[in-house]
């Protein structure tokens, strides 16, 4: 029989959401009790890349390995959950196509890697979770046999729900859907990065420790005790996707900011309205909120427009939305304020095309 290595490798980078994604209404597929929309971030700083090979000749079962370390592929998991999803996609195809190998029926090794640390906070979950998907449809072949991205996304929201997001590059919703199998809780493309590519993320890493209360246990808290959430999933959440959405088409930085720094308030405000309440800032974050507060303040009265947007999830570390021709200015000011800070670049104020700078 004719020897074949199946194998793909493909990489995909985290996301940082300016409406935020808080709270699930099914715990078991991921469903969340409010649409998010956020910005897919370059491959260049922080991505996870997988590589998955089937075990065409060998038996055994599925193996994964994280940073070279091998993990425990949990039966009924989030991971086990996705490759029965993909296998199920995979089998759909061959049964349409008879000369297909079926790949569906051997075990598959996957092996995955970022290329940040892992611990820093910084959202590895989505991009691990996002290139597994990417990587499970490349070997298995699906996007060239119809299979949409935004079906995948689908599958990679059941790992983790923000993973979804990074299934699209540029500017991405993730609409929660109406109906009860999820079905239609899928990331769609908002705008490609080449629609606004003069947008930069400026990482401010405040603490590379792990982060207090995990985003799963945290959720729960907060969907049951918050009276808050109700009004922000009713009142606030749905008239901001669709500002934010026109900011985006008409490249209104301003509004966008506005937003931006407004949504992160108040998925913070959930935070504290919790029972017992969560906190994943801490003073250096204030004083960050603060800082881009008076720069803000300052440009407006001069120059008439905002030249940054904080934003913050479950953890102490900033995200900054800045426009290429602000960057320098920006970090500047930063690390004035903040002199113990080191760059992760030789140059920071290199000026790059794609929309991430890390700090
Ligand atoms: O997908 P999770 O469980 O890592 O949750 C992410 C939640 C936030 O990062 C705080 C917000 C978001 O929309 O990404």
């Amino acid at each position: 029989a004719a020897h074949h290595v199946y194998e793909a490798t493909c990489t995909a980078p985290v996301n940082i959401a300016v409406v935020k994604y808080w709270g699930k209404r099914s715990t078991s597929l991921i469903l969340p009790t409010n649409s998010s929309l956020s910005v897919t971030l370059s491959q260049d700083h922080l991505r996870s890349l997988t590589t998955a090979r089937c075990m065409v000749d060998g038996q055994g079962t599925d193996r994964l390995w994280l940073n070279g370390e091998e993990e425990e592929i949990k039966a009924g998991g989030r991971t086990a959950r996705c490759l029965e999803e993909m296998r199920a996609m995979r089998q759909e195809v061959e049964a349409k196509n008879a000369s297909l190998p079926k790949l569906s029926s051997y075990p598959v090794h996957i092996a995955s890697e970022n290329n940040f640390p892992t611990a820093a906070g910084l959202a590895s979950s989505a991009s691990g979770l996002s290139a597994l998907i990417a990587t499970l449809s490349t070997l298995y072949d699906l996007p060239s046999n119809g299979v949409s991205t935004s079906s995948l996304s689908r599958i990679a929201r059941q790992g983790s729900g923000s993973a979804c997001r990074s299934m699209f590059g540029g500017y991405v919703a993730w609409e929660m859907g109406a109906r009860e199998d999820g079905s239609d809780s899928v990331a769609v493309e908002v705008a490609p990065k080449e629609h606004w590519p003069d947008m930069h993320a400026l990482i401010l890493v405040v603490s590379d420790a792990k982060k207090g209360t995990p985003s799963t246990a945290g959720m729960q808290r907060t969907v049951a005790t918050s009276a808050l959430l109700q009004h922000r999933i009713e009142h606030v959440v749905p008239a901001r996707m669709e500002r934010m959405s026109a900011a985006i088409q008409a490249r209104d930085f301003d509004a966008f900011a506005k937003e931006t720094m407004a949504d992160s308030n108040q998925f913070h405000a959930v935070c504290l309205d919790t029972e017992p309440p969560i906190f994943y800032m801490n003073d250096v974050s204030r004083a960050i909120i603060q800082l881009v507060t008076e720069l803000n303040r300052v440009s407006l009265e001069k120059e008439g427009r905002l030249v940054a947007a904080y934003t913050y999830d479950a953890g102490p570390n900033a995200v900054l939305y800045v426009q290429e021709k602000d960057v320098k200015s920006v970090l500047e000011v930063v690390l004035r304020y903040f002199p113990q800070s080191t760059t992760s670049f030789p140059d920071p104020f290199q000026t790059q095309a794609d929309p991430s700078t890390a700090l």
